[in-house]
């Protein structure tokens, strides 16, 4: 009996060197594509992401982090915040899968959102399903983040939430560029002109918080601007998006984080 279990374990054992020394290309890639991750239950996830390098250290320590609840009865509304001043122009630029997002990068530096005297470059945009913000604690479908920074890297983003419905133009114009780069982490892809302009961002009501980035380092002093039109999107679309994200939880949301008496102002102004 005992000749047989250790023939047994013998066997398994090769098996198992065989599988492991069969792929290591593989393994190593999915160690490589994702430094953190979403899964509640893993020691990349959330919870931990403080914990996985120092310079994340704002993961775990930050006071001021994003994304939050949006609640409407604690909002502080307000009209003096003038209608987004955002000046974009059409751009070359980079689809990347980043194995935890798909990100578009453009190429100038010619599309900026202005916030009183600073003018904040609009760098990327990203998607993230669901939504990370919600408005009275209720989550949608998907959240698209505009990322800007000034040349000291003061860093300004403004949010769009969609719902399930019919298909977002701007992401419709990237649907062969999606299927070709969305089943391979670091994929990336030049799509030509962009521009930004068909996102459509909706300019007059939007709230406005100072709060943090919301993947890894999680640095704050960012300065949200959660536009309140709520867009549609396509099952298909949200679906092409997510096949990159290749962990266990099927989501690229961070959870809610505590808002600390932070002042969030709705701006309601009257385009
Ligand atoms: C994070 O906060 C803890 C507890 O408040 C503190 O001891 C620690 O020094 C902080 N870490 C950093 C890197 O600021
Ligand atoms: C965009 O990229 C193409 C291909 O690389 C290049 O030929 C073209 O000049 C670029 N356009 C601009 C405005 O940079
Ligand atoms: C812009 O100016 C307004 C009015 O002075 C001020 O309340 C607000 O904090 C400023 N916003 C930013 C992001 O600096
Ligand atoms: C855009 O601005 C950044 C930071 O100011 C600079 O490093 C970069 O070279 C600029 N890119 C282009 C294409 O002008
Ligand atoms: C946060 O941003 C404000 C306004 O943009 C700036 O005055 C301040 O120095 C920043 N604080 C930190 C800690 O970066």
């Amino acid at each position: 009996m005992a000749k047989l279990a250790s023939i047994v374990l013998i066997f398994s054992l090769i098996t198992t060197l065989v599988l492991l020394s069969s792929c290591p290309a593989m393994s190593q890639e999915v160690e490589d594509e994702s430094e953190f991750n979403y899964d509640e239950g893993s020691d990349k996830g959330p919870q931990n992401w403080g914990n996985i390098k120092p310079e994340w250290f704002m993961c775990k320590n930050g006071t001021k982090q994003s994304p939050i609840d949006l609640l409407n009865p604690t909002v502080q509304i307000v009209s003096n915040l003038g209608a987004l001043q955002i000046n974009y122009k059409p751009s070359n630029a980079t689809l990347k899968n980043r194995g935890h997002d798909i990100m578009l990068e453009l190429s100038s530096n010619s599309s900026y959102l202005q916030i009183n005297e600073t003018q904040y470059v609009l760098k990327q945009l990203h998607w993230h399903s669901p939504s990370e913000h919600t408005i009275d604690g209720q989550r949608f479908d998907l959240e698209l983040h505009l990322v800007h920074q000034t040349p000291s890297e003061k860093i300004a983003v403004i949010g769009i939430l969609y719902r399930i419905g019919k298909p977002d133009f701007f992401l419709s114009l990237l649907k062969e560029d999606l299927e070709a780069i969305s089943e391979s982490n670091g994929a990336e892809r030049e799509v030509g002109m962009v521009d930004p302009n068909l996102i459509a961002v909706s300019r007059g009501q939007y709230y406005r918080y100072i709060g943090s980035l919301t993947t890894p380092p999680c640095s704050e002093n960012v300065t949200w601007t959660i536009v309140t039109e709520i867009k549609c999107v396509s099952t298909e679309q949200i679906q092409l998006l997510r096949t990159a994200v290749h962990d266990k939880s099927n989501s690229n949301a961070r959870p809610l984080q505590p808002v600390n008496g932070r002042l969030v102002q709705l701006n309601k102004y009257r385009v």
